[in-house]
């Protein structure tokens, strides 16, 4: 086995740390607290190349791997997991299902202009009854001839209101169960569409969240994805995929908390010495390192499997599963080591632990992804 980076990969690696910690940095306080979306961000990561980072470039995109985009995921989430999720959303969920299962046309149409990231894209799932039970979707696409019917409404959208592309998961044959479920493309500025309130999240505050309503919304026919009932097994597909991305996340936050805490560890003094002298300190420093490299090579190795081509459903679970309650844990314990100061905003440490709890809710909580290994295990 190769555990080495190539040359590129580091340099990817290297150019998203750069643009973090120089960047990203200066006012990733403010905007947590005011909840202002970070346009300027994703402009200048668009014209570096990160909002369409695995996209042929053909279709406008960087032609990278996907563990290029695993290592920066991680440098831009040390820093700032907002921007991280709405490159990640757009990346792995909305350019990703594109690319796979677009027809030609929707790839000039839309994938170009997201890979680009002239615009940026959303995925609509979630509903208000139907989040980790992702096949009991309400949100009807009647079929009309030419056009689909939209009627319903999405929660949790990440980008609801910047975006101006969605892909839209929806019920046709109710009768069908799953099986009658579509997969749309659908912009944003189409009649009929509504958005409710920005949410005011806990943590990855400066993403912008909203549900958004479908009043008799038409959607062309060849903005279907893929074959008539395709759009469930399209939904899994691209989010086993978007988990690398959330794991990614995950690791991103534990070692930008890690990175944080050792540092503070070796000049604050208790005792007559420094923190990291003690060994309780250490020894949780230790603790630490471990779990985030244990973490950080499930995801390079689920990486890994999706850029040969091979299985990824099991691998991007136990990624996304131990990744985010790890960073819940490792983020904990860098507000502890921070004492009194960790629980304020100046130290980051707090802002990194609010928005590692996200990583074990969104894109299929930890339980989810315990559902599809524990499915596994106990298979005959
Ligand atoms: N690849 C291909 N097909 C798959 C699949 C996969 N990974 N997983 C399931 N399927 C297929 C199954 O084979 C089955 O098909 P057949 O009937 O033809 O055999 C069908 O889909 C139904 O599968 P299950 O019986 O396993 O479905 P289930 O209801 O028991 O459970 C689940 C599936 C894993 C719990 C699924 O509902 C799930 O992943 N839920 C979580 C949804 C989620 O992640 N939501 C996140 C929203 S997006 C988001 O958060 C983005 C953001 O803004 C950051």
């Amino acid at each position: 086995m190769n555990f080495e980076f190539t040359e590129e990969q580091l340099m990817i690696k290297e150019a998203a740390r750069d643009y973090a910690q120089r960047e990203l940095i200066h006012d990733v306080i403010e905007r947590d607290e005011k909840s202002i979306f970070p346009e300027k961000h994703i402009k200048n990561l668009a014209a570096l190349g990160f909002m369409g980072m695995m996209v042929d470039p053909k279709y406008g995109g960087s032609g990278m791997d996907t563990i290029s985009y695993v290592l920066a995921m991680e440098e831009l989430s040390k820093v700032d997991a907002s921007v991280s999720v709405i490159v990640s959303v757009n990346n792995s969920l909305v350019c990703f299902g594109l690319s796979k299962f677009g027809s030609e046309e929707q790839k000039h149409k839309y994938l170009t202009p997201l890979a680009k990231g002239e615009i940026i894209g959303a995925f609509l799932l979630s509903e208000p009854e139907a989040g980790s039970d992702a096949t009991h979707q309400h949100t009807t696409a009647e079929d009309k001839g030419d056009y689909y019917l939209l009627n319903g409404t999405k929660n949790w959208i990440t980008s609801a209101n910047s975006a101006s592309t969605y892909i839209v998961i929806a019920q046709t044959y109710p009768e069908k169960r799953h099986k009658g479920i579509n997969a749309f493309i659908v912009e944003k500025n189409s009649p009929g569409i509504s958005l409710g309130p920005h949410e005011d999240k806990m943590g990855m505050r400066s993403s912008d969240t909203h549900s958004v309503m479908f009043t008799d919304v038409k959607v062309p026919k060849e903005n279907r994805i893929g074959e008539d009932g395709f759009g469930f097994k399209f939904a899994m597909k691209v989010l086993e995929a978007g988990r690398i991305g959330i794991a990614a996340q995950a690791v991103g936050l534990a070692s930008g908390a890690m990175e944080r805490a050792t540092a503070y560890s070796k000049e604050r003094k208790a005792f007559g010495t420094e923190l990291a002298n003690h060994q309780s300190i250490a020894f949780k420093l230790a603790d630490m390192a471990v779990k985030i490299e244990n973490a950080r090579n499930l995801c390079l190795k689920a990486a890994w499997l999706k850029d040969n081509n091979k299985q990824i459903t099991i691998a991007s679970a136990m990624a996304k599963q131990y990744s985010a309650d790890m960073a819940m844990e490792v983020t904990t314990e860098a507000v502890q080591i921070h004492g009194g100061y960790g629980y304020v905003k100046e130290y980051h440490v707090e802002r990194l632990m609010r928005e590692a709890k996200l990583t074990q809710i969104y894109e299929g909580t930890s339980e989810v992804q315990k559902i599809v290994i524990s499915r596994d295990v106990l298979k005959d």
